[in-house]
């Protein structure tokens, strides 16, 4: 039997609301069908963004939306999408499906979305085919409140109050997509462009995100951090506020990727082993990170992360569009827990992606809308936001697993809220057996407020838009509290929460 031992006496760094944050980007049917239907459409909408899915994301708390791209970002002129949206470009998405894009979503549609969800903005910039006068317009037209030329187009299109832009990105994949950069040359550009990301207002300073690694490039994160920030001055007041990290899990590697639904045993482990190994990249780039910023006043922005497969049969490949099953949900489960251990380091994350692309949360046809086992997972663990990370071990965990692919039986995480209550999730990887797990803490007297599940004993079940519940948020209710502490049965293939009260 597992033993969790918490001592909540002990809070270490408060987990930030946007390590639960997500990705939108001009992709596929993410933005457009998935989010973005037009004022005319049939499909219930509010402004154009659909409400069924508005509704949803909202009860995932959604904390931060990144926009427009990925790959996108470095190829997207701002300019084309602003004004009335009959004279707005048409053209050719080169990056994604080659479908095309009539820029009816742009900024100020961005803008809405945010308002709509209640979350922050997360903007970035395009460096790799972009000037710096453009990225420093677009600022202008977003957040400056004064007359100026930039002002006022954003007033003549109807938006009188400047907007707040909380996180700007300064490119994207600099290495690969967004210019294939060395990182001496990315960051020198990065402390050109990012000068002119100015703060125009005091109160509501920009974050700005430079890019970082692409999975394992450590040689990216010293080189960036060694041009863009050792040397510099200002490097305390808003110079570099965090630095990116992606890392997307392939089962079969990046060229055959591997099916979504269609896996045996030993992929399972493998692809889990593989969401594991985001706790190896946190370390050793955060390693780096301390060398240059030993008081951690840097974040690391995980802003791709996520299950990459390959896309369903019959649909565009360019769309990146995945089903989503209860090995989704153990991905999402393993890697929130990492940031959740990491959150002195961590302060953003970005799952990818958040409606119809890569391990969405939810997808769409038409007007039907269904959620999938990432989203259950996401639903339980909102709960972490913003709380205090206590100290936890596990001891006794078995490892498991297939060939090559070893990993342990149970990972955990466990916060404290401003509500009071203490969340534990936890994880069971195995496909083979549950496992009895008994937690301690230092205090006694508690109870159990609520205890979730998202678990199917198949490993493939999945949600589809005739069977939507297969894997879903279940009330759980196999423990045992005693004096000494709880004991819990946890299923095979799950992903639990519980919340404790005194
Ligand atoms: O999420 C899909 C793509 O993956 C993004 O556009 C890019 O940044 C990354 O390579």
């Amino acid at each position: 039997m597992a033993k969790l031992i918490i001592n909540e006496e002990n809070r270490l760094s408060t987990i930030e609301p946007e390590v639960y944050g997500h990705f939108s980007e001009h992709l596929g049917r993410c933005i457009y069908e998935g989010i973005y239907v037009g004022e005319d459409s049939d499909i219930p909408n509010v402004n154009g963004m659909r409400t069924d899915v508005v509704e949803a994301l909202k009860e995932l708390k959604v904390p931060v939306l990144r926009w427009p791209g990925g790959c996108f970002a470095d190829e997207y002129h701002w300019k084309d999408g602003i004004g009335p949206k009959e004279n707005r470009k048409k053209m050719i998405n080169t990056h994604w499906g080659g479908v095309v894009e009539d820029n009816s979503f742009g900024t100020h549609e961005y803008m809405e979305l945010c308002r709509q969800l209640g979350c922050k903005t997360y903007i970035n910039g395009n460096l790799g085919s972009g000037t710096v006068q453009e990225m420093s317009e677009w600022v202008e037209y977003m957040t400056f409140k004064g007359v100026s030329p930039m002002a006022d187009l954003r007033r003549k299109n109807g938006q009188e109050e400047p907007w707040t832009i909380d996180y700007f990105g300064v490119g994207n994949e600099n290495w690969g997509c967004g210019g294939n950069m060395t990182p001496e040359h990315y960051g020198n550009e990065y402390r050109r462009y990012q000068t002119y990301v100015r703060n125009y207002d005091e109160d509501k300073p920009i974050e700005k995100v430079c890019c970082g690694a692409n999975v394992s490039d450590y040689y990216w994160t010293e080189g960036v951090l060694e041009t863009a920030f050792a040397h510099t001055e200002e490097k305390f007041h808003g110079f570099m506020d965090h630095l990116s990290l992606h890392y997307y899990v392939h089962p079969e590697g990046w060229d055959i990727k591997g099916s979504a639904t269609d896996f045996d045993e030993e992929v399972w482990y493998k692809t889990l082993y593989k969401a594991l190994y985001m706790d190896e990249l946190v370390r050793r780039h955060g390693g780096i990170m301390d060398k240059y910023d030993p008081d951690k006043k840097i974040g690391m922005c995980v802003d791709e992360w996520g299950a990459w497969y390959t896309n369903e049969p019959g649909t565009n490949p360019g769309f990146l569009y995945q089903q989503n099953t209860v090995r989704d949900a153990l991905i999402a489960g393993i890697t929130l827990n990492i940031f959740n251990k990491h959150c002195d380091r961590v302060k953003i994350a970005a799952l990818a992606q958040v409606v119809n692309v890569l391990q969405a949360v939810i997808l769409t046809e038409g007007a039907q809308m269904i959620k999938t086992p990432t989203y259950h997972v996401m639903h339980m663990y909102r709960h972490h936001q913003g709380a205090d990370l206590l100290e936890s071990a596990i001891t006794g965990v078995e490892e498991i697993g297939m060939g090559e692919w070893k990993v342990p039986k149970v990972t955990e995480s466990v916060s404290l809220g401003e509500d009071g209550l203490i969340t534990i999730t936890l994880n069971n990887l195995s496909i083979e057996s549950g496992e009895k797990i008994e937690i301690g803490l230092a205090g006694s007297g508690y109870q159990v407020a609520e205890a979730k599940v998202v678990t199917n004993a198949d490993m493939h079940a999945r949600n589809t838009f005739e069977l939507p519940e297969e894997v879903t948020e279940a009330e759980f209710s196999d423990y045992v509290v005693s004096e000494g502490g709880i004991i819990v049965n946890m299923p095979k293939n799950s992903v639990l929460e519980l919340r404790l009260k005194k």
